[in-house]
């Protein structure tokens, strides 16, 4: 096959390329580094945070504000149970697959335990501890104890939680909906029969 360059000269034939390849290791070789571009002036500076030092930070966790003091790699799940003594929401598997942590930021169920508690200031937090009103039951969590949707329970928060937020999002149509709108929780007691007939209860209760 020909190594002859193109005719108008455009694209370099191999020999061509392999030349100045060679040429451009000869000056690496020798030492010499081909020009770069000077670095541009740093624009903007970061502020750096020691290890082990904390923020102060306001969530506002069921209607009520807390200033607590957090590292910022501290998730939301770590500061509602360690800082706050919410202990309703759970931690199972701790990287956003079993859904126990589920809380409701702005009416938005969220995991928290892939979430960082200093981008939550500001959101409405709900958790389990705040859905009983007024010493009465929510209508899903009723329905979850006359229906017997929970053996260890250790699930049932973040459930309760996803409950909610598929009634209020109005994903509750069919027992295949709820299933599938609810297909974020496990339970390792596999209560799920028994979880979607409460949340068509709660459903029927809650949107008439
Ligand atoms: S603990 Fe957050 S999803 Fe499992
Ligand atoms: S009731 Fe035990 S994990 Fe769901």
């Amino acid at each position: 096959m020909s190594e002859q360059a193109d005719p108008a000269g455009i694209r370099p034939s191999r020999r061509t390329v392999l030349k100045a390849g060679g040429t451009t290791a000869g000056v690496l070789a020798a030492g010499g580094l081909p020009a770069v571009a000077a670095p541009a002036a740093a624009e903007s500076t970061v502020d750096s945070i020691e290890p082990g030092s904390t923020v102060d930070i306001t969530l506002t966790v069921n209607g009520q504000r807390h200033r607590v003091a957090v590292e910022p790699r501290v998730t939301l799940l770590d500061a509602l149970r360690e800082r706050l003594g919410l202990t309703g929401t759970k931690k199972g598997c701790d990287r956003g697959e079993c859904g126990a942590c589920t809380v409701l930021a702005d009416g938005q169920r969220i995991k928290s335990c892939l979430t960082l508690a200093v981008m939550r200031q500001g959101q409405r937090i709900s958790t389990v501890e705040g859905l009983a009103a007024d010493g009465e039951l929510h209508p899903v969590q009723a329905a979850f104890i006359r229906r017997d949707a929970f053996q260890c329970g250790f699930c049932t928060p973040g459930q309760l939680m996803s409950a909610v937020a598929a009634i209020e999002e109005g994903h509750t149509g069919s027992d295949a909906e709820i299933r599938e709108w609810m297909s974020g929780n496990l339970c390792r007691c596999s209560c799920y029969p028994n979880i979607v007939a409460a949340v068509r209860d709660a459903a029927r209760e809650v949107r008439g």
